[in-house]
């Protein structure tokens, strides 16, 4: 199954960033997983939505031959980053390649409740008919406190947080599967 990990946080240390790989690398023999950055991005603008920059284009494709899209994303002032918004407002014109695409999210915030509104927020995009993107309820994973969560080697370590993930996870793959 070949699943595509965006990642909300542009900046290079992201922990966000992190989490993906080491969820790449975890469930290597379970899921093909491709992680996008949303660096090369411009600001949505409708003037050139039909024919929009290559990096738009590229994007848009792997999403559009992708099975599934996981997100890993922290929250900016208590909502979706800026950088993940505009993302989700290029899938929703045009070919709307989030249409029906079964998603998946992860959330890593410095704050106790790790990303919660962001989710919120989130879901709530996902579900406007632009977007129209698949989410299975309460399959979702919020890890806060991030900065405590990587050992010396900068290795995530949480065995809770792993746990849930393995949970997710499966749950996530038996969706797609029944949904297929
Ligand atoms: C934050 N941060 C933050 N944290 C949180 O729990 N709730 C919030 O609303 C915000 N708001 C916020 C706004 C902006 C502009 C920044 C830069 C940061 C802190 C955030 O969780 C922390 O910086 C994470 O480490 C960001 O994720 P990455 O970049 O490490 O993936």
């Amino acid at each position: 199954m070949k699943i595509i990990i965006i990642v909300g946080s542009l900046r290079k240390e992201s922990y966000n960033r992190k989490v993906a790989h080491f969820i790449k690398e975890r469930y290597k023999d379970k899921l093909e997983m491709e992680i996008l950055l949303l660096n090369d991005l411009p600001v949505f603008n409708e003037d050139i939505e039909e024919n929009p920059p290559n990096p738009v284009k590229e994007f848009k494709e792997k999403i559009k031959q992708s099975e599934g899209v996981l997100f890993s994303t922290p929250e900016y002032n208590h909502s979706i980053p800026g950088g993940l918004k505009n993302a989700l407002d290029w899938c929703s014109r045009g070919d709307r390649v989030l249409s029906k695409k079964p998603t998946f999210i992860v959330g890593s915030s410095s704050g106790d409740i790790g990303t919660a509104r962001c989710q919120s927020d989130l879901r709530k995009v996902l579900d406007c008919p632009g977007v129209a993107a698949l989410n299975l309820p309460g399959n979702h994973v919020l890890i806060g406190n991030i900065q405590d969560k990587f050992d010396q080697n900068g290795k995530f370590n949480d065995d809770t947080t792993i746990k849930r993930l393995d949970k997710v996870l499966d749950n996530y793959i038996d969706w797609v599967k029944k949904i297929k």
